[in-house]
């Protein structure tokens, strides 16, 4: 971190950072991102390097941070868990003390959130959580950015936000347990819809109150007055094995046009991606007006620049 830059932050879950953070974030990545439509030159991260590792597969993660580290000046070391040597059980405190010696950031996807935990308590440099099985913070990040962009209206990103209704219809997953500490951080209600036995958990989860969500067991009724509705894939990576079972619990658990009228009239649709049409989703809905999900991935880079240079630089300004 750059000298005289005060306490290290990790970014490992979405209450690592407070509201006010988040405002900050939410007005840097708009300058960020205006600079960048505007073909501004714009380089504070020049001999700074990211290292990812990645154990899971992906796209957006890994473009997003590549592409917007080396847009910002900086470098990126690409590492998976088969060609390093963590891949041959060295152990991951020894690796994040090798690794954080050399470079000035981390970006890990993993399975077990305890793993990225690991790494970072014995990093010397700020670790960011590119997807565990737990969570996907800077996906959240992401998702608000874009509803802030959609729905303001000269508003305030957190006055956009506070007392707002997101459905989730699907997996009680690393997304929907990310959802509901953004909505205890930030002050909105999520309609948590999922099949039984596949239903989010507080304590893994990570709120400390059952007051920022609510339970249904009819999907449409979850929609009903939201003003975002979100889903996942049904199988997430590293449960395949349990992928013929879930096919048939999640049947009714795909977002359609019944439950986006059921939804307020201006609600949006967002998907994290992948996609599968037809499953969690029709074509119709993700393909459709009230659809933003190309943007909601192109906010990845513009956020995660915020990220990165708020983590390595503190508050320009
Ligand atoms: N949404 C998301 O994280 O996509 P990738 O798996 O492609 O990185
Ligand atoms: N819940 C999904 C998100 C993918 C970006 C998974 O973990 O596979």
């Amino acid at each position: 971190m750059k000298p005289g830059h005060s306490l290290m932050k990790h970014y490992l879950q979405f209450k690592d950072l407070r509201a006010e953070e988040y405002a900050y974030l939410f007005e840097r990545t708009r300058i960020i991102k205006t600079r960048f439509k505007n073909y501004e030159r714009y380089t504070p991260l020049v001999d700074r390097t990211l290292a990812m590792i990645f154990e899971k597969a992906s796209t957006r993660t890994r473009v997003s941070f590549e592409a917007g580290m080396y847009q910002m000046g900086g470098s990126v070391v690409h590492l998976t868990t088969g060609d390093s040597q963590m891949g041959r059980s060295e152990p991951i405190e020894d690796s994040a003390r090798v690794i954080s010696r050399m470079v000035d950031l981390v970006l890990i996807r993993t399975y077990e959130h305890a793993k990225i935990a690991r790494f970072a308590a014995h990093s010397r440099v700020p670790v960011i959580n590119g997807l565990t099985n737990e969570f996907h913070p800077c996906q959240i990040l992401a998702d608000l950015f874009t509803f802030i962009e959609h729905r303001a209206a000269g508003a305030s990103a957190l006055d956009c936000l506070r007392g707002k209704v997101v459905a989730w219809v699907g997996d009680g997953n690393n997304m929907a347990n990310t959802w509901l500490q953004a909505a205890e951080v930030l002050g909105f209600t999520v309609h948590v819809s999922t099949p039984g036995g596949y239903g989010v958990d507080p304590k893994v989860a990570g709120i400390s109150s059952a007051d920022c969500y609510k339970v249904f067991d009819d999907p449409l009724e979850a929609c009903r007055g939201a003003h975002l509705v979100t889903t996942d894939v049904w199988t997430s990576m590293g449960y395949e094995a349990e992928n013929e079972t879930r096919m048939k619990a999640f049947a009714d658990w795909c977002v359609d046009a019944e439950m986006m009228a059921a939804a307020a009239p201006d609600a949006l649709f967002m998907h994290c991606l992948p996609a599968h049409r037809g499953e969690e989703v029709t074509a119709e809905v993700i393909d459709g007006p009230q659809s933003v999900v190309w943007d909601e991935a192109e906010n990845r880079m513009h956020v995660q620049k915020g990220l990165m240079e708020y983590l390595l630089l503190g508050r320009i300004g």
